[in-house]
């Protein structure tokens, strides 16, 4: 009885004790380091069928017949030929369509999505196509949406007709409205002899399809579904197109931004490395058509109130890929660098310039006077210098020496490599700061120990990582921009809670450190479920619908709660950072000069609940205590591996609490994630 007893008091004194150690002191009185508006962000590549087949709204795969296998996602019947003279220049393949040969027999192609086409019942579907008569007279193409395993009377679920007369090109369109809601359906295109009635030989160039509820109603529109769901993130900054598809697995097929703007039909087709770069998840079929170019880049970014980044070919084809050995062969070479530059110095141009230039004529003829505003700029993806050659650097340099003298109002930014730390990392960083660039791009997909700052080197040295990797990073140097980032679970890559909150506790590493943290992008950012590449992934999607994943709610909450200014935050005087002593509690404060409230972010990633003190200090009139109105946001889960999927979509989602705007004690819940909001 009596040890029982003794038992019992000890741990209630530890309880208290420990009670009385999670003082979390905010100075309320003097406002820290601004935060960047382009603090968080969105990073965009076309992987996992993230344009094409994704958030580009089109509806039918290979629309141009330029695919190498011209009939690629196309089935044929009748009397059907690939022609390479068409109207657009820089996708001369066409489909003629002639005669099948008896009346009572039909030509036609029929398209099969991006994994089938799905529709909604009651909505509307714009088809259109650019079309002649070669022969002249008239044809009729009987466009339908047709569910081949049908076992109804009719495969077709709806269509319309679309009369085509004449010698000359034109582009023609009809409207088609779904009767119920389904996927998996094909676009046929029927020239179809009725009453053996014989019509005439039909070209068909760039068949489309969109819903005409698109994002913005845009006719060459966005998802809206996914469009609002980047909306919703309220991102301060919008990187794009890439990640790799930038670089290209031979500079041939590196992105080229100008080959994305101007009329949609001679945007010509690009390749997409993701197709094979992992041979044991391979996509065939999966290319580039830049219908999602850089124009509809940067008019997401205006409607989404961000900064736009694009991010251009250094002149380097993917490192991983081409030994730089061959450098010669498979890089441009140094003295050959200038039309890379002149790209970039065209897209500021195009972005900015005056409708009277070359390019910022383009972005008016394509129906946007005003300027971009463009005021960021990377210049290569996952580059780095060889020990013995400067690959990367004496290339940056060049684009430096041109472009920061030309526009000085652009802020440029270079990258310290693939890696978060290792010899590229350690070669790179010191000169990104020689070179002057003003933000450098890290990458970093890590495991668990790494994001919560416990993991080490192959010789047991601690890695500089989690939540407190910024705090010694030299405060002269360039800005961060970490460009790509996500924890990968070992052995369990998929979008579980686990490595939702430890994405969130290392995040507030970001923002303690907002004087040299400027932005942050998650990646990648999408993932069809039937075509993805790469994963975790924070939004997912099929045909129909889409889910949020628990990293995606994380990377809002930062994004809503942003705050002006960071607040100092300590626990005995030490950043609360998930350091030893400090029981798996992460957090940070910051004050929002828009919303007039303190924000205080805390993650606990400990398996037991830890109950924390605020202790509001300072003195100023400003900032001090006396708050009006107070709410709570829990991010948690039942299980560690849980995850929302199409099934679940809403399986993890923060919940809203209104608190007492005096309350000042608090039990963090184990394995959550927090945001308290006091408002003035
Ligand atoms: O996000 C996926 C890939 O990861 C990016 O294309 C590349 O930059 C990084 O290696």
């Amino acid at each position: 009885m009596k040890t029982f007893l003794t038992l019992g008091l000890a741990t209630m004194l530890a309880a208290t004790a420990s009670a009385a150690d999670h003082s979390f002191d905010i100075n309320v009185s003097k406002k820290g380091a601004p935060i960047q508006s382009t603090m968080y962000g969105i990073f965009f590549e076309d992987i996992n069928y993230a344009a094409d087949g994704g958030l580009y709204a089109e509806m039918v795969k290979n629309r141009s017949f330029e695919f190498p296998q011209n009939m690629m996602g196309w089935r044929t019947f009748g009397n059907v030929k690939v022609m390479d003279d068409g109207p657009f220049d820089k996708n001369p393949h066409y489909v003629r369509l002639s005669y099948a040969g008896h009346p009572h027999k039909h030509t036609g192609i029929e398209n099969e999505g991006f994994f089938g086409i799905a529709v909604k019942e009651g909505a509307t579907y714009r088809f259109s196509v650019w079309a002649r008569c070669p022969e002249g007279g008239t044809s009729v193409l009987n466009v339908q949406l047709v569910d081949n395993d049908s076992m109804g009377e009719s495969q077709e679920m709806a269509g319309c007709n679309v009369t085509i007369e004449g010698k000359e090109w034109k582009k023609y369109t009809g409207e088609i409205k779904a009767k119920r809601t389904q996927q998996d359906l094909s676009l046929r295109i029927f020239l179809r002899n009725v009453r053996g009635q014989r019509l005439a030989v039909t070209d068909v160039e760039h068949v489309s399809l969109f819903p005409t509820d698109t994002w913005k109603g845009r006719e060459n529109g966005m998802r809206k579904d996914l469009a609002q769901a980047l909306a919703d993130l309220k991102p301060g900054v919008f990187r794009f197109p890439g990640g790799c598809i930038v670089e290209g697995t031979d500079l041939q097929t590196r992105y080229q931004w100008k080959n994305s703007v101007g009329p949609v039909e001679n945007r010509p087709l690009n390749e997409n490395r993701w197709h094979y770069t992992f041979a044991h998840r391979f996509y065939p079929d999966y290319y580039q058509s830049y219908g999602l170019g850089f124009f509809e880049y940067f008019q997401l970014c205006e409607d989404f109130g961000c900064e736009a980044l694009p991010v251009i070919s250094c002149g380097l084809a993917c490192q991983y890929q081409n030994n730089i050995k061959d450098e010669k062969k498979v890089h441009v070479a140094l003295e050959d660098l200038d039309p890379y530059i002149q790209d970039a110095l065209d897209l500021i141009e195009f972005a900015n310039g005056d409708v009277t230039t070359t390019w910022g004529k383009l972005r008016a003829d394509m129906g946007h006077p005003e300027p971009f505003n463009l005021h960021y700029l990377g210049v290569g993806n996952e580059q780095w210098d060889e020990k013995d050659n400067p690959a990367f650097t004496s290339r940056l340099k060049k684009f430096m020496d041109v472009l920061s003298k030309a526009h000085p109002e652009i802020k440029y930014i270079g990258t310290t490599g693939p890696d978060s730390e290792g010899w590229k990392f350690d070669i790179l960083q010191p000169k990104m700061k020689e070179l002057g660039v003003d933000l450098y791009d890290e990458h970093f997909y890590r495991n668990e120990e790494w994001f919560l700052g416990k993991a080490k080197d192959r010789d047991g040295n601690p890695l500089n990582c989690g939540a407190m990797r910024y705090d010694s990073y030299d405060r002269k140097g360039p800005k961060v921009f970490a460009g790509e980032y996500a924890c990968h679970g070992k052995g369990k890559k998929w979008n579980h809670f686990e490595t939702s909150l430890y994405e969130a506790a290392f995040m507030t590493g970001f923002e303690r450190n907002a004087d040299i943290v400027h932005m942050c992008t998650y990646a990648p950012l999408f993932a069809h479920v039937k075509g993805w590449q790469w994963r975790p992934d924070m939004i997912w999607y099929d045909n129909a619908s889409m889910f949020k994943t628990c990293s995606y709610y994380v990377q809002q909450l930062y994004g809503q709660y942003k705050g002006t200014n960071v607040l100092s935050c300590s626990m005995a005087q030490k950043p609360i950072a998930g350091q030893d002593d400090q029981d798996g509690l992460f957090a940070t404060a910051c004050f929002d000069s828009e919303m007039n409230a303190v924000i205080v972010k805390v993650a606990n990633v400990s398996d037991d609940d830890q109950p924390v003190k605020l202790n509001w200090t300072g003195k100023s009139k400003d900032l001090k205590a006396g708050f009006k109105s107070a709410e709570q946001i829990t991010l948690s889960a039942t299980g560690m591996n849980d995850e929302n999927s199409l099934d679940d979509p809403l399986k993890i989602t923060p919940k809203t609490e209104i608190i007492a705007a005096d309350a000042t004690e608090f039990k963090i819940p184990a394995k959550s994630f927090q945001v308290y909001i006091f408002k003035k």
